[in-house]
Formats: structure tokens, sequence, C-alpha cells
């Protein structure tokens, strides 16, 4: 057959409530065109992000059941513990409430002034926790990570010749060496086996710690299985199981590849760093056997890492990102290519050549989606990165927008329908006008900023 079902039934729904598209324009204006402020049930579609937005299985629904909500020792711990060392076998693994918290502990103790950290490309909120310590956060993606044009079947990996002469240069003042599978900054990009091995070869004969961000290794483990010559006929565990292999540790949040809507952790094998690291959880998370969660979402984490790498859904997982990309491909859309692993992103400056960055292009096609058809994506772009420390503007290197899914919660018709709503988007397309914006914030401006059409 050529169609690949959803692999799985639904046996609890949650309604959508419809809205007309003139409502949706009194709604978007009420949010100052800002679609994080908008009511989420006022959205058709929601694509903002896939954190924490996964549909849980029924056996993770009967897990909460089992969470055991002791302050100490919880039984729900060590099913947590025993679901991770069976992927990743780390000797310490240290629940936190998310990816984010597991970073701000990990550069807590190996970040602070004069440090450098490299990575392929670090995520947002780690780049943050990196530059809040007064350390800097360096980029080291493949040159054809950078173009949404170059068909590379591994775009998110590391610069290997840059890594090397990174750690030349600074030598000592490198305290760790990142990657972050997959490359989601950089598109959902994956990073091949052979690559993640180079990679934590050189960390080690630089005596570097090798830290993976491992928040989608599974939809990167069945990328390096269809993709990578050798791997096609393995099975994903042992391919993740190889992915860390050879690193030192590895943050996480279960809100992607645990299919769980809250928690994350800090998976560390050296002594002292995994002491300092419970010292500073407990002062800001919680007791290391339950880090900032509850023993419920202990559980559900627990029987999530089990299905995540279940080869059917992530065949399903991946398809439908490819099927949604192939249909904007033939009717034009400009589209980072090849689609990854939790997102499709659109290269709304090539879609709307006549929109200058200044104006948003990005922003003004994220309006447009929700106008047309009630989906609500995330401008990445000049939105996001062009507002400067200084307060000065500069245009972002690309405007793309961001259609991030949420795992197993919407069906083929709902693919169908967003191919739909770009189909009316693009017969008006040259019609459609930028942006301006008319307050914004001193930092982390597209969260709060508030717009208006030019
Ligand atoms: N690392 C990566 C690669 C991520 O994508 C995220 C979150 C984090 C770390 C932080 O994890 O949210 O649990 O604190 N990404 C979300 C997104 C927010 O929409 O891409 P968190």
């Amino acid at each position: 057959m050529r169609t690949i079902i959803e692999p799985f039934r639904i046996k609890a729904v949650e309604p959508i409530r419809m809205t007309t598209r003139d409502e949706r324009a009194g709604l978007i204006a009420a949010a100052d065109y800002n679609l994080f402020a908008l009511h989420s049930d006022d959205v058709l579609i929601d694509l903002l992000t896939d954190s924490g937005t996964s549909a849980m299985s029924a056996r993770q629904q009967a897990a909460l059941m089992s969470g055991d909500e002791s302050y100490a020792g919880s039984p729900s711990f060590f099913r947590f513990e025993a679901a991770v060392k069976d992927l990743m076998p780390f000797k310490y693994v240290i629940p936190t409430h998310q990816g984010r918290a597991a970073e701000a502990i990990l550069f807590s103790i190996l970040g602070g002034a004069g440090k450098f950290i490299p990575s392929n490309t670090h995520f947002d909120t780690t780049r943050g926790n990196i530059e809040s310590t007064g350390a800097e956060a360096a980029d080291l993606v493949i040159a054809e990570g950078l173009d949404p044009t170059s068909l590379h079947p591994f775009k998110g990996n590391m610069d290997l010749d840059r890594l090397e002469a990174y750690l030349a240069q600074h030598g000592a003042a490198v305290p760790c060496v990142m990657i972050t599978v997959t490359n989601n900054a950089g598109g959902g990009q994956p990073v091949s086996l052979e690559n993640i091995r180079a990679t934590a070869k050189i960390a080690k004969a630089h005596g570097k710690p090798f830290i993976i961000d491992g928040c989608r290794f599974a939809e990167n483990a069945y990328f390096i299985k269809m993709r990578e010559p050798g791997q096609e006929g393995r099975s994903v565990k042992d391919i993740v199981r190889d992915m860390f292999a050879d690193a030192d540790g590895m943050t996480m949040s279960a809100k992607k590849d645990a299919f769980a809507n809250i928690g994350g952790w800090l998976a560390l094998n050296d002594d002292d760093l995994a002491q300092a690291a419970r010292n500073r959880l407990i002062l800001t998370e919680g007791f290391p056997t339950y880090g900032g969660l509850a023993g419920r979402d202990l559980d559900a984490i627990a029987q999530g890492l089990v299905e995540i790498i279940d080869e059917d859904y992530l065949r399903y997982r991946l398809r439908s990102m490819a099927y949604i990309g192939e249909r904007l491909e033939a009717m034009g859309v400009p589209i980072v290519r090849p689609t990854g692993g939790h997102a499709v992103f659109i290269d709304a400056r090539r879609l709307l050549p006549h929109i200058p960055p200044k104006e948003y292009p990005g922003q003004a096609l994220a309006v447009a989606l929700y106008l047309e058809g009630g989906i609500r994506s995330c401008e990445i772009g000049t939105v996001m990165f062009g507002l400067k420390p200084d307060g000065t503007e500069v245009e972002a290197p690309m405007d793309l927008v961001r259609m991030a899914f949420p795992r197993r919660v919407y069906t083929q018709s709902h693919a169908d329908y967003i191919v739909e709503v770009f189909e009316e988007i693009v017969a008006r397309k040259d019609a459609l006008k930028g942006m301006k914006i008319t307050w914004q914030p001193t930092a982390m401006r597209h969260f709060t900023a508030k717009f208006a059409p030019l």
C-alpha cells in the first residue's frame, strides 16, 4: 500500500472550536497580530511547537495512575531511570522539569565568563543558558546546514574542521563540546552516526566532555536508519544506543521524543560533575528522585520512551513531514529541504520577495495562515533574531516560518487542510502586505511584540 497510515486508533478526542475568517480577523487584531497572544482555543490547528503537545497513549494514561508521589525514593523514579538507561546508558540520570532546567544546571557548573562552548547549533534556550553565565556559544554546523536548498542527507552535522580549529583557538577555555539531535534551529535536520562519533573522538582527543542535546533522538535515529550507509538493517534502539555510547552526558526535554507533556533530564557519567549537578538540582528543582516532576510524570516518560522507538510510529512521523513538504513544493512554496523530523519550515523571504526583511515576511505569512485557515505557526526570522541588545535592528539571515507538529495529534486530513490553506495564500500572495512593530520589549521580542499590518 502507498498510504502510510497513522499507526494508532483514537480513544479520546478533543473538539476543535471552529471559527470563521471574520472571527479570526477580529481575534488576530485583538492579539496585535502576535500569534503568541492568541487563546489556543481560537486556533484550529496549532503548529506553534511540538514541545509538550503530544497525545499520550492509553498506556501512558494508565501509567499516570501508578505514579508514586513519595518525596524520596519513589518507584516511579526507578522506572524512569531504568527506561532512560535502557536507551542511553549513562551512570547518573537527574530528572528536571524540562530541558532548559537541565541546561541551566549544567552550565551553572561548566559555564562562566571566559568560557567557549561549541555545538552544531545551540537551541535558543541552550544559548541563553550559556550566555547568561558570561560564556560564549558557537554554532559550527556544516555549510550545507545553512543552505535551505541543499539536499545533504545530514544537514545537522558538525563541521569537524571548524570544531578542530575552535578547540585549537580556545583550548582550555572550552569546558565541553555539544551536539543537538536533530538540529532544531537548523530545520530539524539530522546528524549522522558517523558525525556524532567523529565529534566525540575530537572532544576526547582534547580531553573535553561530549554532551548531546537529545531532544529528538528517536527522529534522528530513524533518519540514520533511512539514510546512512550500513545502518538500514539495524533496529532504531541499537542506533540510539550507539548515538549515546561515546557521549559523557546529555540534556533532554521529555516534551519532545518522550511523548510527555512536561519533563526532562540531565545525564552524566562523571562522579564529581554529577554530584555538583545534584547539589544544584536540590536548590532549584527538587530532590534527586523527582527533580521538579510529579511521580506520575516520571511514569509517563518511562512509558513514552518505550513507545517513541516504535519504527512504525517513526516511519509515519517522518513521512507526515515529507508529505506536507512535497505538496507545498509542488505548488511552488519554497521550504527548507529536505523536510526535517518535527517541522516543516517555509522560506517566507523567497515566497514573499516583495516584502523586505524589516517588514517581516515571516510574520506576514504566519498571520495569513491564521487568518485564512486558523493555523498557528511561528516566525523564525527578523522578528525573532533582528533586535540587538543595543536596540538596533538587523535583518536575520533567513525569514522562515516553522510549522512544528505535535506528536500523534493531527491526521492526514489536517495535513490536506493545511495544504489547501497554502493554495489560498499562494493564489493571493502578491497582495500580502508586510507588518510594522508598534511596541516591543528590549529582548526576546517575538513573544510579546505588538504588530500592525502595513
Ligand atoms: N533543546 C532543543 C533542541 C529544543 O528544541 C528545546 C525546546 C530545548 C532544548 C529546551 O527544552 O522547552 O523542555 O525547556 N524546544 C521547543 C521548541 C520549545 O518549540 O522548539 P524545554
